[in-house]
């Protein structure tokens, strides 16, 4: 077993993480979150979603931000889309990077985007082809890889079907999600697997919900099979609207001193990181969410 030398982290706190928030969070707050994540050395951020702000209201600021952002060279920001209206919204804001997220689960693309797995497809595929003639890069997002809040355990074969139907319209790289944490490593493995008979291993990344504490076990895990890719939140932030009770992406700052730890390099700076979390932390008036930004932020008082 040989692991990656290099990680690359997509922080997708702006997006993954305040999409779920009870209080508005005004969007220089958010402004700001992207400029302290690009500050720490993030290379790739998340920043907001084009969606229905009927759906997702967090999100409805979504060109303000991306409009505030003064961009840093060598960085990529994506943006979520799950249609063409969302596609026309976003291709003036220039992100670099799209996202459509289809789901594993029949049942959770039923309750995220209002519509079945085929259908899904059939609206991302002109989205897709629309972004790839712009120059942008496109990502798939597949959810509910591992388990599901209204369908229970997802096999991998479901898995397999979804990545088919990605790299079907020209999905460059997929993420494997479990969108409510409750994965272990081998099931995370095994769904890692069915997505590589569609993706080579350099064009799969893994996203994990912490909500069972297994996230940074999976992380690993999908290390051990190749995966060098991963996507996590600053401060433990996050949660789905659509998938009740679970709970933030595993913490950048975790992810981070695992790998450093392990002498994997990140290009990432981990104190301007955890000074990146406590700042959105107090903002939201909340415990940070990190383990390892907790400890280092006591040693610092201490
Ligand atoms: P719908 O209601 O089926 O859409 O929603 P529709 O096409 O029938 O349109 C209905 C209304 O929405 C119309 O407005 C449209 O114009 C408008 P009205 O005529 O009623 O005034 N509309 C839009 N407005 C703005 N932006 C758009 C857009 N599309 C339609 N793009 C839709 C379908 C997908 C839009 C809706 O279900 C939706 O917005 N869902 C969002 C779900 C979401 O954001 N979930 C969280 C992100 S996914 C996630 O967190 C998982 C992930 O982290 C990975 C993991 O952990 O698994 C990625
Ligand atoms: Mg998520």
């Amino acid at each position: 077993m040989t692991l990656p030398s290099k990680v690359q982290i997509i922080d997708v706190g702006p997006r993954d993480g305040l999409q779920n928030e009870k209080q508005p969070v005004p969007a220089a707050i958010k402004i700001e979150l992207v400029h302290k994540l690009q500050e720490a050395g993030l290379q790739e951020i998340e920043v907001t979603s084009f969606v229905s702000p009927k759906w997702v209201p967090q999100m409805g600021d979504n060109a303000q931000v991306m409009a505030g952002i003064a961009r840093k060279a060598g960085v990529r920001y994506s943006v979520l889309t799950p249609n063409m209206k969302g596609f026309e919204a976003a291709l003036p804001t220039r992100p670099d990077e799209i996202v459509v997220f289809g789901s594993a689960s029949e049942a959770f693309s039923q309750k995220n985007i209002n519509c079945s797995i085929a259908e899904s497809i059939e609206r991302f595929a002109p989205v897709v082809e629309a972004a790839l003639a712009q120059g942008m890069a496109v990502r798939g997002a597949m959810s509910c890889t591992v388990g599901c809040p209204y369908e229970g355990d997802i096999a991998p074969e479901k898995v397999a079907y979804l990545a088919s139907l990605m790299k079907e319209i020209g999905v460059q790289r997929v993420d494997v999600a479990d969108t409510i944490g409750v994965g272990t490593p081998r099931k995370v493995q095994a769904a890692i697997e069915a997505t590589l008979g569609y993706y080579d291993i350099a064009h799969i990344s893994g996203h994990f919900h912490d909500t069972y504490g297994q996230a940074l076990a999976n992380t690993l895990a999908a290390m051990e099979v190749g995966v060098s890719n991963f996507q996590s939140s600053v401060a433990g932030l996050g949660g789905c609207p659509y998938a009740k009770g679970a709970t933030g992406n595993v913490a950048t700052e975790d992810v981070v001193y695992m790998l450093h730890g392990m002498d994997i390099e990140t290009g990432i700076d981990l104190d301007k990181l955890v000074d990146a979390g406590q700042f959105i932390s107090e903002h939201l008036g909340r415990k940070n969410q990190s383990r390892v930004a907790v400890a280092l932020l006591n040693k610092r008082a201490g």
